[in-house]
């Protein structure tokens, strides 16, 4: 197959906005589409949709969304011990059936190292992220003292801003003993999540938690230590790298958000969203692959898309009868 047959097959195979044969999700995220089944369960199709900056491109990635999907199930099922979780079940790599829960209104962003938003904030001077003192004298992607806990705000519109502890406690957002369980309990996932990450060769670098509450209990819901909630170094090559000031090898969706910087889209993404090109899609894919592959310890096998909306329609009648 040439490389133009290889990437249309590939390209062909993205789903971008689903609707189950003529029923439409009843809330569609950046990236999944939601909908409601019956006893408070819902049926969450992760597509194949990339947003970076907070703007979704209408050029999906192919298979991106079976391969977050598989690595957040991969990971729900590591870290269960930890605390409960929403999946009930995965019928098929681009969906997930689970418990409905209320949504806490923060996100809960742990960080182990001093990269993306965080050195952004220190390299312009900031000393103190989200109340939290940084020590001086730190190079970009060093390792913090100790994990930080920096969590933000859901934003309904718009980009999530970073809130403090205090803020939290202090505006009513979450109960001080939730929040309390919220910290050891995000504290304990990061650490799992790190080691998981060390035996495959690779660096939590940072990742974010979002928690809901179903019968009074805390679970942990949407996704967990993928590449589109986490932001991975690649151990080896980390010492010497950091020595360079070099930029890390890393595995994260920070690649469309590289790419627009480098090519001056970033400032313009509210007037002007890009096409991306068809390779920089298949450099994605392949790159979402080989983290898969990594972490899963498996190779990734797609499942073919096309004919998805028929059977979502029938995953959802049968559900709905059970
Ligand atoms: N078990 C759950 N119960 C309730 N809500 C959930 C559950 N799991 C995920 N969600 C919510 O579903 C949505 C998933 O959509 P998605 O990840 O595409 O959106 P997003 O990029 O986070 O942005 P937004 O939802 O703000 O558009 C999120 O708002 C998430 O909080
Ligand atoms: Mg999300």
């Amino acid at each position: 197959m040439s490389q133009t047959e290889y990437s249309q097959n590939l390209l062909d195979h993205c789903i971008n906005e689903t609707d189950a044969s003529g029923r439409l999700p009843d809330y569609r995220g950046k990236v999944r589409d939601i909908y409601n089944l019956p006893d408070n369960q819902m049926a969450i199709v992760v597509t194949d949709r990339i947003s970076a900056f907070d703007h979704i491109f209408p050029e999906a990635i192919p298979f991106k969304g079976q391969l977050l999907n598989l690595i957040a199930w991969h990971n729900f099922k590591a870290i269960q011990p930890v605390c409960p979780h929403h999946v009930l079940d995965v019928p098929h790599p681009n969906v997930t059936i689970a418990r409905r829960c209320d949504p806490l209104p923060v996100e809960v962003v742990v960080r182990g190292y001093l990269a993306g938003h965080a050195w952004r904030v220190y390299d312009q001077g900031g000393r103190t992220l989200c109340g939290k003192k940084l020590p001086e004298g730190l190079r970009r992607n060093e390792a913090l003292p100790e994990p930080l806990i920096t969590p933000t705000t859901k934003a309904t519109r718009g980009h999530d801003e970073d809130i403090s502890e205090d803020e939290i406690i202090s505006g009513g957002l979450v109960h001080p003993d939730r929040w309390e369980e919220i910290r050891r309990v995000s504290l304990s996932l990061f650490d799992q999540g790190s080691e998981m990450a060390a035996q495959k060769g690779l660096i939590l670098v940072d990742t974010k938690y979002e928690f809901g509450i179903s019968n009074n209990e805390l679970v942990l819901i949407d996704e967990v230590h993928t590449p589109d909630s986490s932001r991975y170094f690649y151990a080896d090559e980390y010492e010497k790298r950091l020595a360079e000031d070099a930029p890390q090898k890393q595995l994260s969706k920070e690649f469309l958000r590289e790419w627009l910087i480098e090519n001056r889209h970033h400032e313009n993404l509210d007037n002007q969203l890009p096409r991306l090109p068809d390779d920089l899609r298949i450099s994605i894919y392949e790159r979402y692959r080989e983290l898969y592959e990594k972490l899963t310890g498996t190779s990734f096998e797609p499942t073919p898309t096309p004919g998805f909306n028929a059977f979502l329609a029938d995953l959802l009648a049968w559900y709905d009868r059970k």
